[in-house]
């Protein structure tokens, strides 16, 4: 029994396969029976389907044409490949938007854009919710019930804004739900600074930069106005679809931690299973292990957003091209960038594209075929070697949880404002560089680490981490102080606790509001560095640089664990901690240097105790990951570097293929990995 509900139970196997685009092919019979062979020889399973096929289902305004489709899916299926089925509306067909000009997006200048590209379309036009509708209808009841079709693929890539006169409208409505009154929304937005007071609701119009950009209260409220018009746009989609087959679930891909303008917590919690498009910049030289731990971090907060398995929806077979230096992967290369998404929790290893395309944007882009179109390649041949290892590790790993008893969060939010919040540093907040060092130690010491935003739950954790998180909302104030109460160890970094939800700075000395009684604390000043300038302290008898920036706290209940060592303010808190009920919260007063951060987690995790995937030590540039099947550990250890490593095993392990037992010592070879169990 495994632990989670399978993601899709109408074929509970790990998929493999990817963005099928059969309708640019139409005109070339050929090649499309060829590419049945091909993916049948590759181990390819599943298909995503139709994402950019609204121009040759719908090639005039209610003209259908669903032939073409109907002997794709029926030859797929009769060939045991199952179909992810895409809603078309990532992209749309010219007459549409020449009949409907209001689907077109508006920038912030006000101009519309003219027909061209794909996510060029407005989620609040009724004529394009309409029109999608319409299609989406069409496509459920066609081929909603087909055997072959296991999952919604919801649109494409979802983002962008809009700021057309519709939207706007939109927007202001939205005001009106959560303010009520212009008086509740100029003091939220603080508006009386700079004269920019609202005496009207028509005055509010999306941040722009030629007109206001300087209410942060303004943009933060249009980003999330932008996210919830996205996730309504969206629902729209998943209920035109589900009224046909409610039991079919629906994912959307999303883009990782990086693609920070829809909140993907938010987004993704409405999703029946969250799915994903990872690409890596491999290769850079030297720096595999570090591109590991980033790709990590996204697989691991994609897995947390539902707190469940994820699938791989999109990643490149081998090159992309749309960076500014497209590389190839390496051999091995492929293999292990699957290996590491299963190892983070996900149920599928999906490609972008099972063809390359010929013509326009992506025709360099790799695909499972190349323009070749033989099997006899370096990349056809790696893909298939992953479907095999795939089917043989399917029953074990499919639907297997990745239990975590630690929590960083990342909350969308605090980035945005962020991004936004002029001084004390606007050469650098590192929002995403603090999380990534706070998580670095977990990875590279085999301890699961979930990433979760303010709206998720704590309780399940035993160390919650809060990098820089500089906004608190919905009530996280509340959960962490229960949570730290309850025996869990909380850790803060620099400038977290600052502002309300809506920009707002705290005001007063110590204050429940800033979690003061939970870090016994509070910040009198911030004190920024310049780049290239560093403060340090000597914590554990070393001696540690710090950046960015400086708190100058004053305790109240804390104890004092390390102090600055220069400046004005030396002598005073660089790390404090308090105790709080049964557990007890740190600050870090400032952003450390990472062997700190090493150092001090790696003691706290001594202490607790923490569940690591081994117990032994972990070589650099390797990784090593559990998921749990209900009866057995699965352990995925894999190294990144180029160079065989070796780890001395605290007990045995049995290798997931070959049924070989591992005692003592185990040499695993660059680039490459070993799953085992026990
Ligand atoms: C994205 C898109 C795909 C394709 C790939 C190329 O993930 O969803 O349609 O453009 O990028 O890398
Ligand atoms: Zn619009």
């Amino acid at each position: 029994m495994h632990p989670h509900a399978p993601a899709t139970p109408k074929y509970p196997h790990i998929l493999h396969g990817g963005d099928y685009n059969p309708e640019q092919w139409l005109s070339y019979p050929d090649v499309l029976d060829e590419d049945i062979r091909l993916m049948t020889l590759a181990g390819i399973n599943c298909v995503s389907l139709g994402i950019f096929s609204w121009a040759d289902l719908e090639p005039e305004k209610d003209h259908f044409n669903f032939e073409w489709l109907d002997g794709i899916i029926d030859k797929l299926y009769k060939n045991d490949i199952h179909v992810i089925l895409a809603t078309p509306s990532g992209s749309r067909p010219h007459w549409l938007a020449d009949e409907f000009p209001e689907v077109l997006r508006v920038g912030e200048t006000g101009q519309r854009n003219i027909y061209g590209h794909r996510h060029n379309h407005c989620y609040t036009s009724p004529a394009y919710r309409e029109r999608v509708r319409l299609i989406d209808t069409k496509l459920a009841e066609r081929y909603g019930h087909h055997p072959a079709v296991i999952l919604w693929h919801i649109s494409n890539e979802f983002g962008g804004e809009c700021h057309c006169e519709l939207c706007q409208q939109e927007f202001r409505r939205w005001l009106k739900e959560k303010y009520k009154t212009l008086d509740a929304l100029n003091h939220a937005w603080w508006t009386h600074f700079w004269a920019h007071t609202y005496t009207s609701w028509e005055q509010i119009h999306s941040p722009t930069w030629i007109g206001e950009t300087a209410v942060h209260g303004l943009d933060l409220d249009w980003k999330r106005f932008v996210t919830d018009q996205t996730i309504d746009f969206m629902k729209a989609e998943i209920s035109a679809v589900k009224a046909i087959v409610p039991e079919l679930p629906a994912t959307a891909n999303l883009m990782g931690i990086y693609a920070y303008g829809v909140d993907y917590f938010k987004l993704g919690r409405e999703l029946d299973v969250v799915s994903w498009d990872s690409y890596p910049e491999w290769h850079l030289p030297g720096k595999n292990a570090e591109i590991a731990r980033n790709e990590s971090l996204s697989h691991d907060m994609m897995r947390s957003i539902k707190q469940r398995s994820f699938l791989l929806m999109e990643c490149t077979p081998s090159t992309t091209n749309w960076r500014s230096i497209s590389k190839l992967k390496k051999p091995g290369m492929h293999e292990l960038s699957i290996v590491n998404a299963l190892a983070h929790g996900a149920d599928s290893a999906m490609y972008f594209q099972i063809r390359q395309s010929r013509g326009s944007a992506e025709k360099f882009h790799s695909a499972v075929i190349s323009h070749a179109g033989t099997e006899n390649t370096r990349v056809f041949r790696e893909v298939s070697e992953v479907g095999r290892m795939l089917k043989k590790l399917s029953d074990k790993v499919y639907g297997s949880a990745s239990p975590a008893e630690v929590a960083i969060i990342f909350d969308t939010e605090t980035k945005w404002a962020l991004d936004k919040c002029q001084g004390p540093r606007n050469e650098g907040l590192d929002y995403f560089g603090i999380i990534q060092k706070c998580y670095d130690y977990f990875w590279k010491n085999g301890i699961n680490t979930d990433i979760v935003d303010c709206d998720s739950s704590f309780e399940k954790y035993r160390l919650v981490i809060a990098p820089m998180l500089y906004m608190f909302r919905g009530g996280i104030q509340e959960k962490l102080r229960s949570f730290t109460a309850g025996g869990g160890v909380l850790v803060t970094t620099a400038f977290t606790g600052v502002v309300n939800d809506t920009d707002l700075c705290f005001l007063g000395e110590a204050s429940e509001e800033k979690l003061s009684d939970v870090l016994g604390l509070w910040v009198e000043e911030t004190d920024s560095l310049y780049t290239g300038e560093y403060n340090s302290t000597r914590w554990n008898g070393q001696s540690y640089r710090l950046s960015e920036i400086c708190e100058i706290v004053r305790p109240v209940t804390c104890e004092t664990l390390a102090v600055y060592d220069s400046d004005f303010y030396k002598g005073s808190p660089a790390l404090t901690v308090n105790s709080f009920g049964n557990g007890r919260a740190y600050r870090i007063c400032s952003t450390p240097e990472t062997d700190f951060l090493d150092c001090f987690f790696g003691e706290l995790a001594e202490e607790l105790g923490l569940e690591r995937a081994m117990n032994c030590k972990v070589p650099e540039g390797v990784s090593i990951t559990w998921r749990e099947n209900g009866s057995e550990r699965i352990v995925f250890i894999q190294n990144f570097g180029d160079s065989p490593a070796e780890l001395i095993l605290d007990r045995e392990y049995r290798d997931i293929f070959t049924g070989k037992t591992y005692t003592g010592r185990l040499a695993v070879e660059g680039l490459s990995s070993i799953i085992a169990v026990g």
